[in-house]
């Protein structure tokens, strides 16, 4: 097929598409194939737990390495079970960035050579952007404008969402992402990878009461986020524990720390959406990202915006953290606008959110 072919190729029909979605920007692969008619067709992703667990963390050539073994097997497997041919996808779309270069890679080399094999439009997806977009697959999806929480292993952010493209950042965080603090914690606490759930489970039976972290960046106005204070407060808590009750410390000072911890963060978080819900005079708050797996987080968050006379939205636990179902949800839209790319490609590993398109009016 010809290239000329390829570009003619994509003007089909953009009222309807069938998209398949890849996601190998870090340590999962996640595919799904999303239908705008009919909505989510089937979602399957790969965990590469065991491949870095003895590492304790995320090895980005292992990871890269591990995409490339997965992910065809995965997409055999995932139109055998959903039963949906291959020929009837009109669309494919993958994470182009924020994250590992390889990983990036494979997603972008076998999304853009299936499209190409299959005279099909590609399009190359914000990270961020599909999991602020993910709670839209859940059955009683947010409405637009809303604040959005983004609380990854890479970011944390408050977004001003208007439309699908149209971003205004908030605040960020000056350093350590809220994911990556709970995963260094976990760390200092001894807790395997992947330390933020690990954390968040030892957290559940944790006394309140016995620690009290900092919140840090409250007391100033403004919607940024820091964290890596919060993780140099539980090391100097670990050590003085340590001291008065030697090592390894007990399985219950542990658990409290780690309750310090979480509850710090959620409150930090908490604080922060507050304000930003205050500021904006939007009532409508979305919560995405693996952080907002979490349970104190989104319980905490519902409350806070019943209080508020506002509503919170967030995905199921299994779109928080990395998938296909939000690539393909994210691209979907894309590719409904028109929007497509030559067959060219390269990947982003840092990209900024808000440098976005707004989809054209009308699409
Ligand atoms: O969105 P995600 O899967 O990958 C990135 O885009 O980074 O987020 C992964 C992050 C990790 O830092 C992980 O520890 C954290 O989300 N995480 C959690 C929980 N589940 C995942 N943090 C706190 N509580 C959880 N239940
Ligand atoms: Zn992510």
């Amino acid at each position: 097929m010809s290239l000329q072919n390829y570009q003619v190729n994509f003007v089909k029909n953009l009222e309807k598409m069938r998209v398949l979605g890849i996601e190998t920007s870090c340590d999962e692969t996640g595919l799904a194939i999303y239908d705008s008619q009919t909505g989510l067709l089937g979602h399957a992703l790969h965990s590469q737990i065991d491949v870095h667990l003895e590492y304790g963390g995320v090895v980005p050539e292992l990871a890269s390495r591990d995409h490339v073994r997965k992910v065809l097997p995965l997409l055999r497997g995932l139109l055998q079970e959903s039963g949906v041919a291959f020929g009837s996808i009109d669309g494919i779309a993958y994470t182009a960035g924020p994250g590992l270069a390889g990983a990036l890679l494979v997603g972008a080399a076998v999304g853009r050579s299936l499209a190409w094999s299959l005279g099909i439009p590609s399009v190359a997806v914000h990270h961020m952007e599909g999991h602020l977009l993910a709670p839209m697959l859940e059955p009683v999806p947010p409405e637009f404008p809303f604040i959005a929480l983004l609380v990854s292993g890479g970011h944390t952010q408050l977004v001003k969402v208007i439309s699908v493209g149209q971003y205004q950042l908030l605040g960020e965080s000056l350093d350590d992402a809220a994911g990556e603090a709970f995963d260094k914690t976990a760390k200092l606490l001894g807790l395997p990878y992947p330390g933020g759930p690990e954390l968040a489970r030892l957290a559940e039976s944790g006394n309140t009461a016995r620690y009290r972290f900092p919140r840090p960046m409250t007391d100033r106005p403004g919607l940024d986020f820091s964290f890596s204070g919060l993780k140099t407060f539980a090391l100097n808590t670990l050590q003085s524990a340590r001291e008065e009750e030697g090592w390894p410390i007990p399985r219950q000072t542990q658990a409290d720390i780690a309750r310090a911890f979480e509850d710090a963060v959620v409150d930090t978080l908490l604080i922060k959406c507050r304000r930003a819900v205050r500021q904006t005079h939007i009532k409508t708050l979305i919560m995405a990202g693996g952080v907002s797996a979490n349970q104190h987080l989104r319980e905490k968050v519902v409350q806070m915006m019943q209080k508020e006379g506002g509503s919170a939205y967030y995905p199921r636990p299994e779109f928080c953290t990395d998938n296909g179902a939000m690539i393909a949800y994210a691209g979907c839209q894309r590719l409904l606008a028109g929007e497509a790319e030559p067959l060219m490609f390269s990947v982003k590993p840092r990209w900024a959110m808000e440098s976005l398109g707004e989809l054209p009016v009308g699409s």
